[in-house]
């Protein structure tokens, strides 16, 4: 039998906020992956798009005054560049909303109803009088059931992460006005999920990918499966077979769009998508670890119920911090890919050496400028770089190119060694173990060098020296063909440097010990250039900056009750005298008649106002405040005033003094 091709796809980003690190932690290893799978000779499709339906979108959208297909648009051709500036290359990039994807998700769900898997029941939905409408998902916030803890309609998003059903949440208030919403009934359709224990069970078990994946999704089967909800009030997604009110759920249709960017892209490409998504297959889904519930349990269910084959493998990355605290755009704990980084110069190769190798693929990931700087000076540039640009510095000055000659067979075997070792970490999913290996051979080369000493050899052997010479450069050529997938400009640009004209991604990983023919080549420049100190310095200080206005902004006012306000006692008064505060540049001591009585207060106002000017105005005096003394100066009573200019707030219409303030 032979095997089907590899279609590998990444999680869909969602079209209401740029791309970020957290994005990257997923997209840069499916691209390796990809890249690497080519060159052993896999056939291999690579496809993606933008998530554009569901209440994230829509409150977005709504919020910055444009409809949720333009707001799509718009994230859609960021996302679509962003992935080519680091080289992520998809063969198709797809939208959710678009036609394709319209009817794929209609027919899987009328397949889905003609099989008996929908069903429907009234639900109790969160009701908004004030908008007139239901609160669908993020249109209400409350208390989850399960823990407790403030959560949003769909998920409990800061405590136990479980998904939340319409209708589960505590407490519901309207994420647009702040109402507190009620319960309606409604009618909806749900999916059969409860029904599929026996046949997820066995097949989470053969299904390839990361144990982070299958290993949760089969905890959570055992706990309980509980039917979905498939439908929601909304007009913005895939209209609901027969019913023009209500639309799938966002978690129906994104999927789908794998199928349907599959289908697109065939469509282009003249291929049969049915040859990737039907029967046996080797779909594989690189996912964030937030949607392994979707991706191991919702989603093969979806496709079992309407006779489509499985995913055949799923392979899910773990947490992303920043600065050792969780992820967070609020908090300001996150890297932005193209403000904070590709915009400021810094190669992509860089970040995606860093976010391959930083640790095993479903661990904690926990970025930091420091580090990041330290791994690249420390590991690409002082390493690989080093040796690549020492090697061919030495080999054009003495020999101008190649060498002639042969490889050693034991350099041949080293290479071989290494070679089998990143294979070996590829197939598992295990980047890190890797781009380890490259580095091994990186770090071979460059002790190889330093122990045979070509530039003294030279002196008394040159032939000696040429076959130092030629095995070092074999190693470069293993080198650039092995980093190709990790990062694909530099290993081109050493490509390049070897004498290569051609695209070294055209070349298979096994002619890393092809051997290298004598050629001339042109004076190296070196491969990296070191991150300096200033400039991490500078990328760090941005992210302090950034954390520290967040935490500004998040500072919450406490709230006060009516009660507690009306503990003061705010009257109007009419100033009767005012003179400068001796040895005080600020204060003024002013005489004020507050209707039942005459106060001395001392106001921080000499620089805004002249002593005459304030005689005879009326003011506004807190009256009931601990009296304090000022520059030795009594001060019994508070003025009110606006801003750092101390605009004074006065009566609009003549009051007599002593007016009570309410
Ligand atoms: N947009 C979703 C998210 O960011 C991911 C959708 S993946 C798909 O969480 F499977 F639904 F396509
Ligand atoms: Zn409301």
């Amino acid at each position: 039998m032979d095997t089907p091709p590899l279609l590998v796809t990444c999680g869909l980003p969602y079209t209401n906020g740029p791309c970020h690190l957290g994005h990257l932690r997923t997209y840069v290893p499916a691209d390796a992956f990809v890249r690497y799978m080519r060159r052993t000779g896999e056939e291999v499709v690579f496809v993606c798009g933008s998530d554009n339906h569901g209440t994230p979108i829509v409150v977005s959208a709504e919020q910055a005054g444009v409809s949720p297909r333009s707001l799509s648009e718009k994230y859609h051709g960021h996302f679509d560049t962003t992935f080519k500036r680091m080289d992520v290359i998809f063969d198709h990039f797809g939208m959710t909303d678009d036609p394709t994807n319209h009817q794929r998700t209609t027919a899987i769900v009328e397949s889905l109803i003609k099989e008996g898997y929908v069903y429907r029941q009234v639900v109790h939905q969160a009701y908004c009088t004030k908008c007139k409408r239901f609160l669908p998902d993020r249109y209400v916030e409350g208390i989850c059931p399960h823990c407790g803890t403030p959560a949003r309609g769909d998920e409990c998003d800061q405590g136990c992460g479980k998904h939340l059903e319409p209708g589960e949440i505590k407490e519901p208030v309207c994420k647009v006005c702040g109402t507190k919403a009620v319960f309606r009934d409604q009618e909806h359709y749900f999916f059969r999920l409860s029904g599929f224990k026996d046949f997820l069970l066995p097949y989470l078990d053969t299904v390839k990918g990361t144990t982070n994946a299958k290993n949760y999704a089969i905890g959570w089967i055992k706990e309980d499966l509980h039917d979905w909800c498939i439908t929601r009030t909304l007009d913005w997604g895939v209209k609901f077979p027969g019913r023009d009110d209500l639309v799938v759920y966002v978690w129906v249709d994104a999927p789908v769009g794998y199928i349907a960017f599959t289908e697109e892209w065939a469509q282009k490409t003249g291929k049969d998508w049915k040859r990737y998504w039907c029967k046996e297959n080797r779909v594989t889904h690189f996912i964030g670890g937030d949607i392994i519930y979707h991706h191991c349990i919702f989603w093969p269910a979806l496709l079992k119920g309407a006779g489509y084959g499985m995913p055949y493998s799923i392979v899910a990355s773990g947490m992303l911090k920043v600065d050792d605290h969780k992820f967070s755009k609020t908090r300001g704990y996150v890297v932005w890919t193209n403000e904070d980084y590709l915009d400021r110069g810094l190669p992509a190769d860089y970040l995606r050496y860093y976010l391959l190798s930083y640790t095993s693929h479903t661990k904690e990931l926990n970025f930091s400028w420091k580090v990041f700087g330290e791994r690249i000076n420390n590991e690409v540039v002082n390493i690989l770089g080093n040796f690549v640009y020492r090697t061919l510095f030495f080999a054009h000055k003495e020999f101008g190119g190649v060498p002639e000659g042969e490889v050693d067979p034991a350099i041949t075997a080293e290479i071989e060694k290494w070679q089998k070792a990143v294979d070996d970490f590829m197939q598992e999913y295990e980047f890190k173990g890797a781009v380890d290996a490259v580095m091994s051979l990186a770090a071979f080369g460059n002790t190889y060098m330093q122990n045979n000493a070509p530039w003294k050899l030279v002196k008394t052997d040159r032939a000696a020296a040429a076959t130092v010479i030629k095995n070092s450069i074999q190693l470069i050529k293993a080198l650039a063909l092995l980093i190709e997938p990790i990062m694909p400009a530099k290993s081109q640009e050493c490509w390049a440097m070897l004498g290569y004209a051609d695209a070294i991604a055209s070349h298979p990983i096994s002619e890393v010990t092809q051997e290298i023919i004598p050629i001339r080549i042109p004076a190296p420049k070196p491969l990296f250039v070191k991150m300096d100190d200033q400039q991490i310095a500078g990328l760090d200080a941005l992210l302090q900056k950034r954390v520290s206005e967040a935490n500004k902004r998040m500072e919450k006012t406490p709230i006060v009750s009516i009660e507690e306000f009306q503990k003061l006692e705010i009257k109007t008064g009419r100033v009767l005298a005012a003179e400068p505060v001796p040895k005080s540049n600020k204060l003024l001591r002013l005489q004020v008649d507050i209707g039942s009585e005459q106060r001395q207060i001392v106001a921080g106002m000499q620089q805004f106002y002249k002593p005459e000017e304030l005689v005879g105005r009326d003011v506004v005096v807190v009256t009931n405040l601990a009296p304090v003394k000022i520059f030795g100066v009594e001060s019994n009573g508070m003025i009110l005033a606006a801003g750092d200019a101390a605009s004074l707030l006065v009566p609009f219409k003549p009051v007599e003094p002593g007016t009570k303030i309410k």
